[in-house]
């Protein structure tokens, strides 16, 4: 006899994303792009548990990235951030906040590439100022020149997001809800393919 098929309402995959189990979604862009606003949402709209790798690190250290960073450094940091990535994209079906600096290795990009499809969120550093101009959160970001190293950072980190990313959603001058669409659409879209 033939297995029925599963009822779609019991799946997390809505109809139109690939039920592949392995189904993941990585957000990539600079901080202040909205990856996790944005991420947090549209997970709701996909049915994708939402997982964001700076939380994730915060609960393994049990402290704040900030702190971390000035206690033990970058390179500290983003070995730990390589080893939750990996973590992450050999689990189950999610949408993945990465951080901002996830793109600066290659091993980084290899993984995200292979194990999730990478939505690159683009904004202007002229944007990502104007959010970020109060931020104490971040660590690369708590200098005097904190605009020139924002700008420089988008600039060297641009062309690593796009060679990672098969979909760049522009973001400067659309609403936080027209982002989403977007996002939702363009994943549904290219899952189908
Ligand atoms: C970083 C971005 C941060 C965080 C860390 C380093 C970066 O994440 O991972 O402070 O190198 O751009 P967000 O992009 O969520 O701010």
């Amino acid at each position: 006899m033939e297995r029925p098929s599963r009822p779609a309402s019991s799946s997390p995959i809505p109809a139109g994303i690939r039920s592949d189990e392995a189904f993941r979604i990585a957000l990539i862009g600079m901080p202040g792009s909205g990856k996790s606003t944005i991420g947090k949402a549209a997970s709701a709209r996909l049915g994708l548990a939402y997982v964001d790798v700076d939380q994730e690190i915060e609960q393994r250290i049990g402290s704040s990235v900030r702190s971390f960073f000035e206690r033990h450094g970058e390179p500290a940091f983003r070995d730990l951030e390589t080893e939750v990535l990996r973590d992450l994209l050999a689990g189950r079906p999610c949408l993945i906040a990465t951080g901002g600096g996830a793109v600066l290795r290659e091993e980084n990009r290899h993984v995200l590439r292979s194990r999730a499809l990478c939505v690159y969120l683009e904004a202007s550093s002229r944007l990502l100022w104007s959010r970020l101009r109060r931020d104490r959160r971040r660590p690369l970001l708590q200098f005097e020149d904190a605009e020139q190293r924002l700008r420089a950072m988008t600039a060297e980190r641009a062309p690593l997001y796009r060679q990672t990313a098969p979909i760049v959603i522009e973001t400067d001058g659309f609403s936080f809800n027209g982002v989403v669409d977007e996002l939702v659409a363009r994943v549904t879209a290219k899952s189908d393919q």
